[in-house]
């Protein structure tokens, strides 16, 4: 299914849309936070009273209320409310108008996906989710260099495929449930963007191609199946086995993942183990940890509370032993000839939003930490946007400092005043340049170190970087 199209419905539906001004920043202006599953839905109905025509169009399409036909025809001109009919996304009946799917304004994006209950939860067994939390991760930990081919796998409503699109050439997408490829090739057209979408399992319907970056936030909940649970079982191990099929040379792969550990071994522990024949570079990037009781608590919530405990009970229960603890993070892979770096991150302790140069930079700096004559030969230079907080004693003599990324994940370092020297230093020059001339009583052993760690918070970057993906 190649969505190309740009039927009347989808361009009458888009020019409706943009008219009337139902954009992610004017919805937010009216009602607060809402994306990704934020804000309490009684509030945000509280919030959408009114009769102008942004409200209505929030109260019908984005939080599923039924609305008068007339504030709605006004809202939507009589061309767009004709084509909201057309492709199934309002049923007009005499002088209602009922949603039949959603419709959400989100990064520059319009979303068609399928209306959930109050609680968020799925409303119908072939669920073609819209933008949740994890789409929200997934999308920001995605490296966004200019590649040319990608594949979105389990696409659901095609977030991840539209946002490819605008650093790649080509992009695919597919998904197990025809109506997910559906609303995809709806969306494309929406968004005027060209995927080719295909319906079938994981990596079945593309088998023989090769990607440059494959994304996917597949069903990853462990202990899925199980009622109040979703329908499917996670296919994450069946997904890292296909990988290296899948991508080119340099390709690479960022998969949202939850796996079981022992909280003896620590959380990175099995995933390392499942990836040690990973051919190439793995990079773990640990966001959450559960004990088993808050893991089911947190995946049943929504349900009333005697549903929801009965449902959290049985899913501890069957678990095998109470001593293992649930792990969620995301995967960055990148294939290569050889067996390459491994690094883990703990992305845990503050929201993990890196800017879109972070994570492509930093496969870069990787290739260079594991290599140090190559690192001594790099010119290195300060990111942009790095917070530097120096702490004085009371002769104003600096004691200790603080220095902190603008674009990275949030992890700060607090070091001894010598790590200004370093900084200063850093405007350009290679990493054995600044060693040597670096004041004495700073070992150039500690120098190295500190430029080591500074590389990897994204305080400083290889100067005049490459950040295309290597090869
Ligand atoms: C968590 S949703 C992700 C949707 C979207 N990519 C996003 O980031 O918001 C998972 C999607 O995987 C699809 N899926 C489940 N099992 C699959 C399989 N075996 N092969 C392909 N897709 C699958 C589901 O239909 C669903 O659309």
């Amino acid at each position: 299914m190649r969505a190309t199209g740009q039927t009347t419905a989808v361009t009458d539906l888009r020019l409706a849309l943009d008219a009337a001004g139902y954009t992610e920043e004017a919805v937010t202006g009216l009602i607060g936070p809402w994306a990704a599953g934020q804000g309490d839905v009684v509030v945000l109905r509280l919030r959408a009273r009114g009769e102008e025509a942004l409200a209505v169009l929030v109260r019908l399409l984005l939080l599923g209320l039924p609305q008068a036909l007339d504030p709605v025809t006004t809202a939507l001109g009589s061309a767009g409310l004709a084509a909201a009919e057309a492709l199934g996304v309002v049923r007009c009946v005499e002088d209602r108008c009922v949603p039949l799917l959603r419709v959400e304004p989100w990064r520059d994006l319009l979303l068609v996906s399928d209306l959930a209950d109050d609680s968020g939860r799925p409303t119908r067994p072939d669920h073609v989710m819209g933008v949740t939390a994890s789409t929200a991760v997934l999308a920001d930990l995605t490296p966004r260099s200019t590649v040319g081919t990608v594949l979105d796998v389990g696409c659901g409503a095609g977030v991840q495929a539209l946002l490819a699109s605008r650093h790649s050439r080509s992009v695919t997408a597919t998904d197990l449930q025809p109506r997910c490829a559906a609303l995809t090739a709806l969306n494309a057209g929406l968004n005027a963007v060209d995927v080719d979408v295909r319906v079938g399992d994981l990596a079945a319907p593309v088998a023989g191609e090769r990607f440059d970056l494959v994304v996917a936030n597949p069903p990853f909940v462990l202990g899925a199946g199980a009622p109040g649970w979703g329908a499917e079982e996670p296919v994450t191990d069946r997904l890292l086995s296909d990988l290296p099929a899948l991508l080119s040379a340099g390709g690479v792969a960022v998969v949202l993942a939850n796996w079981s550990y022992d909280p003896a071994e620590g959380p990175e522990a099995p995933m390392l183990d499942r990836l040690a024949e990973w051919p190439g570079d793995r990079w773990v990037i640990l966001l959450e940890t559960h004990d088993t009781p808050s893991y089911a608590a947190g995946w049943s919530r929504g349900l009333p509370p005697a549903r929801r405990q009965r449902e959290a009970a049985a899913w501890v229960g069957r678990r095998s032993s109470g001593t293992r603890h649930v792990a969620g993070g995301v995967l960055v892979l990148r294939h290569r000839v050889r067996r390459g770096w491994t690094r883990v991150d703990d992305g845990r302790r503050v929201p993990c939003r890196p800017g879109p140069r972070f994570l492509p930079a930093q496969l870069a700096v990787e290739d260079l930490l594991s290599d140090e004559t190559m690192l001594l030969r790099a010119a290195v230079q300060r990111c942009a946007g790095v917070d530097v907080d120096v702490r004085l004693d009371h002769t104003l003599v600096p004691v200790s400092v603080r220095v902190a990324a603008g674009d990275g994940l949030g992890v700060s370092l607090w070091s001894d005043p010598g790590l200004l020297d370093v900084l200063r230093r850093a405007d350009g020059r290679p990493v054995a340049d600044m060693l040597a001339d670096l004041p004495a009583g700073i070992p150039a052993r500690a120098a190295l170190l500190a430029v080591r760690t500074l590389l990897r918070l994204g305080v400083l970057e290889p100067a005049e970087q490459d950040l295309a993906v290597r090869r």
